[in-house]
């Protein structure tokens, strides 16, 4: 355990001292250098660069990625999104608004009938298409192909959940289906409003660790917030110890790399032909410009990039166990899955040499015992977390959330795991260590979108700079 920790301590301590120390730089002029000027330049105490993470993740690892996502043992992810919420009392984004209307589950009545009647008043009339959009662009489309059913009675799964970050899904329960995750892409919905940001308040305010005596809102995007209360904000987070700040930057990390990918494939135009998705540079700035963040932005796009290094870490370290002979990505097709294999254990090499050289060891702090006991409070705070996403009002939005907060959570068990790994046997089952396919495909999936979300990063930096 210890050598998890000392790595992860020695990660976050450089990772913090690369993001503190750029705060001082002349206020940034075009649209681009305000979102990306303080997010540049060298890493300290690692021989790698914001550029280099760029170049190795855009052309080098990004394109493999994308091809292994594509495949079926990634492609379909068990979940069950009927849970309810175990927090208060699920208020649907629709439910919310004239429940009396139930304008989103009235499909089949045609569009034209439903604006004529409803059309009581003009405020009425858009919360009305407000919500059918949301509900709409929001729903999972749950078909799978009779073929495909066929074989995902054949996946077979040990499940072995002793250690796990985030709540077991019960996937045994007749509620939980598998979903295609290429026909249901994480991008804009319209869910936004009270709703939203009551699931982000509640991650960070009952979940990052906040010291009582903290009486303001710990979420940065809380509004009506001050220059002075920023700073105070930020002396807070300097003041607790590295791994609890850890926290915070993942999941804000997280709630950084969902927005990109919500600006970067925004519901542009919509007719009756078809709907168009594309770049909102608008979307955007707002939230990540400097100025209209009032610095905030830059600060989440560092912490994408810290949830970045820490998932890439978690990958290089389980490579043995994607090595060991009898691991199969096991879909019933006996040839795609070797050469599925094949292509992971390429990608899983090639993260592995990738220049990440931290000196784990000298920010190695706490001993034994205060290591358990923060990794015990780690794995609480973050199934918590995983219990939350059940209270996510969009089902889109909820797939994706319990998706990526499962994958970083296998990715901190690797991390955590690390001598467990180390001693796995070569063949024959590993019973110290296990990962489960839920783990696996939750995993990859979950890196896949920060990977994505740092390739769009150079879109939006492009575009960016072409307006100006
Ligand atoms: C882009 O997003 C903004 C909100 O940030 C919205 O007002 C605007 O209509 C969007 N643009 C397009 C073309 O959809
Ligand atoms: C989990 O979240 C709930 C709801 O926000 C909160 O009441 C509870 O204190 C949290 N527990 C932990 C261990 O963080």
């Amino acid at each position: 355990m210890d050598r998890g920790w000392g790595f992860l301590i020695g990660l976050l301590g450089a990772v913090w001292l690369l993001t503190s120390g750029h705060e001082e730089q002349q206020p940034p002029e075009t649209a681009a250098q305000r979102c990306f000027c303080q997010v540049s330049g060298y890493l300290d105490d690692c021989t790698c660069d914001v550029e280099t993470i760029d170049r190795f993740n855009n052309y080098r690892l990004f394109p493999r990625l994308q091809k292994l996502l594509e495949s079926d043992y990634f492609r379909y992810y068990k979940v069950n999104l009927k849970r309810p919420c175990p927090f208060w009392n699920d208020i649907s984004q629709c439910g919310r608004r004239d429940c009396a209307v139930k304008p989103c589950q009235s499909d089949e009545v045609p569009d034209g009938i439903k604006s004529a009647s409803y059309k009581y008043s003009e405020e009425a009339n858009n919360l009305i298409e407000e919500c059918e959009q949301a509900e709409r662009l929001g729903a999972v489309d749950e078909s799978l192909s009779e073929e495909t059913q066929k074989a995902v009675l054949q996946w077979t799964k040990h499940d072995d959940s002793s250690d796990n970050f985030c709540e077991a899904d019960d996937i045994q329960s007749p509620d939980a289906e598998y979903v295609d995750l290429l026909l249901n892409p994480e991008r804009y919905t319209g869910y936004k409003g009270p709703d939203a940001w009551k699931i982000w308040n509640v991650i960070y305010e009952e979940n990052c660790f906040k010291p009582q005596a903290i009486k303001r809102p710990l979420n940065p995007l809380a509004s009506g917030q001050g220059k002075s209360e920023e700073n105070t904000f930020y002396s807070w987070l300097e003041g607790l110890c590295v791994e609890k700040r850890a926290f915070y930057r993942l999941i804000s990390g997280l709630h950084a790399s969902i927005n990109v990918h919500l600006s970067a494939r925004y519901l542009l135009q919509e007719t009756w032909l078809e709907k168009k998705w594309g770049h909102n540079i608008t979307e955007f700035q707002q939230r990540f410009d400097g100025i209209l963040t009032e610095g905030e932005g830059p600060r989440r796009l560092k912490n994408l990039y810290f949830l970045y290094l820490i998932e890439l870490r978690a990958l290089s370290k389980v490579l043995p166990f994607f090595e060991r002979p009898d691991f199969q990505l096991f879909t019933g097709n006996k040839i795609q899955d070797e050469e599925n294999k094949m292509l992971l254990l390429e990608i899983l090499h090639e993260i592995k040499s990738f220049p990440l050289h931290f000196d784990e060891n000298s920010f190695f702090a706490g001993d034994k015992k205060e290591a358990h006991k923060l990794k015990e409070d780690f794995r609480l705070h973050f199934r918590n977390i995983s219990r939350i996403m059940d209270c996510v009002g969009c089902f889109k939005c909820r797939l994706w959330g319990k998706l990526q907060t499962q994958g970083l959570g296998t990715a901190l068990k690797i991390l955590f795991s690390e001598k467990l790994i180390a001693n796995m046997p070569e063949s024959g089952p590993s019973y110290e260590f296990h990962l489960t396919r839920q783990e696996i495909v939750s995993l990859f999936n979950a890196f896949g979108r920060i990977s994505t979300s740092v390739k769009e990063l150079e879109n939006f930096r492009n575009l960016l700079q072409s307006i100006h």
